[in-house]
């Protein structure tokens, strides 16, 4: 048995507004069953997180290279600190989710928090890549980071210009990268009438052929657009009831600005659990200060979902800014 410190990025403070402790904590609680005794240590003046492990198997030192603020990782040797090699945590550049900068962008560590937390609260064995949803997909920070981490995306919009946006970003990226890849929009039609577009994208990995699918349209239609598919995990930055740029950030409940996705979310989570495989997991952040925990967990409750509730599950609330207070959700589909 050693213990073992893990330096978090120098960004995370910014991230989660001083709460980066106890939010990565629960993570790797989460996330690195293996992980015991973890503790928010300081040396020298330097906060770590620290954890007992027995010798780290390689399963387990990619699971920990994956942690949304993982910067470094030693061993704590005495007075030393021996720096034990992660690997390369994804099978792309990070510049992906790094490059696209717009107002109301979900932050990239937490969406790999919110990612990573709801994998692991998956029952069901995987079969492959992970098929992963992001139905109020934006500008695809979700759809990027599950590609980063080797699973296929795919996703929802609503408005159109995000969609083009995202469209765009990735043809440029993938030309610029030289990967090989198809990556095109195409309209699409329902008894004749045009009801919108869609992204499809294939790209060829070293070991494998990655799938990015998006779509226009209102999350409420999700199912429709999917057809039969079904997904492991579902992973949304659900609107935060506040103005990005002049419109409004919560589509279609209310004519005007929304200031809760209460309604939206009411009308949307028995969508999104009918295209989830059973032993799959919803996870869903979200401002507080519009809807309550008790409330959102209720509305999945009601859709059939088995919330996760107690411990680390419920550890993750954090201040963004004065209007905004962002927790995170997690539900599986048994
Ligand atoms: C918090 S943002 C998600 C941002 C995204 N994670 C990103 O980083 O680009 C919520 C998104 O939901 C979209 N949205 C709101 N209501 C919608 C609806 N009814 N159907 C589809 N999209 C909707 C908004 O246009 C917005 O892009």
């Amino acid at each position: 048995m050693s213990r073992y410190l893990m330096l978090r990025t120098p960004s995370a403070n910014r991230v989660y507004a001083g709460e980066a402790a106890p939010l990565t904590a629960a993570e790797l609680e989460l996330t690195a069953p293996f992980a015991r005794d973890i503790a928010d240590v300081e040396i020298a003046g330097v906060g770590y997180l620290a954890f007992d492990a027995d010798d780290l198997a390689p399963t387990q030192l990619a699971t920990l290279a994956t942690q949304s603020a993982c910067f470094a990782l030693f061993e704590s040797a005495g007075d030393l600190l021996r720096p034990v090699a992660l690997p390369r945590p994804f099978d792309l550049d990070d510049d992906l989710i790094t490059i696209p900068k717009y107002q109301g962008k979900t932050n990239e560590q937490f969406t790999q928090l919110l990612l990573s937390v709801t994998l692991a609260a998956v029952t069901r064995e995987p079969t492959g890549p992970r098929q992963v949803l992001d139905p109020l997909a934006g500008r695809g920070t979700t759809l990027s980071t599950a590609l980063l981490l080797g699973h296929d995306a795919y996703g929802v919009e609503g408005d159109e210009k995000a969609f083009q946006q995202m469209a765009s970003f990735y043809k440029t990226w993938l030309r610029r990268k030289r990967i090989k890849h198809t990556a095109d929009v195409t309209g699409v039609r329902r008894d004749g009438k045009s009801i919108g577009q869609r992204f499809d994208a294939s790209i060829q990995l070293a070991d494998r052929t990655a799938r990015v699918t998006a779509f226009t349209g209102d999350t409420r239609t999700s199912a429709d657009l999917f057809g039969k598919k079904k997904f492991d995990v579902i992973v949304t930055d659900a609107p935060y009831g506040v103005m990005h740029g002049s419109s409004t950030d919560v589509r279609g409940v209310s004519g005007r600005r929304d200031r809760s996705p209460a309604g939206l979310l009411r009308e949307a989570v028995p969508v999104w659990t009918s295209q989830l495989m059973h032993g799959g997991a919803l996870g869903i952040a979200w401002n507080t200060f519009g809807l309550s925990r008790g409330d959102l967990a209720e509305i999945l409750s009601r859709s059939g979902l088995v919330v996760c509730e107690g411990g680390a599950w419920e550890r993750f609330a954090h201040r963004v800014d004065s209007s905004i207070r962002r927790d995170l959700i997690v539900a599986v589909r048994p």
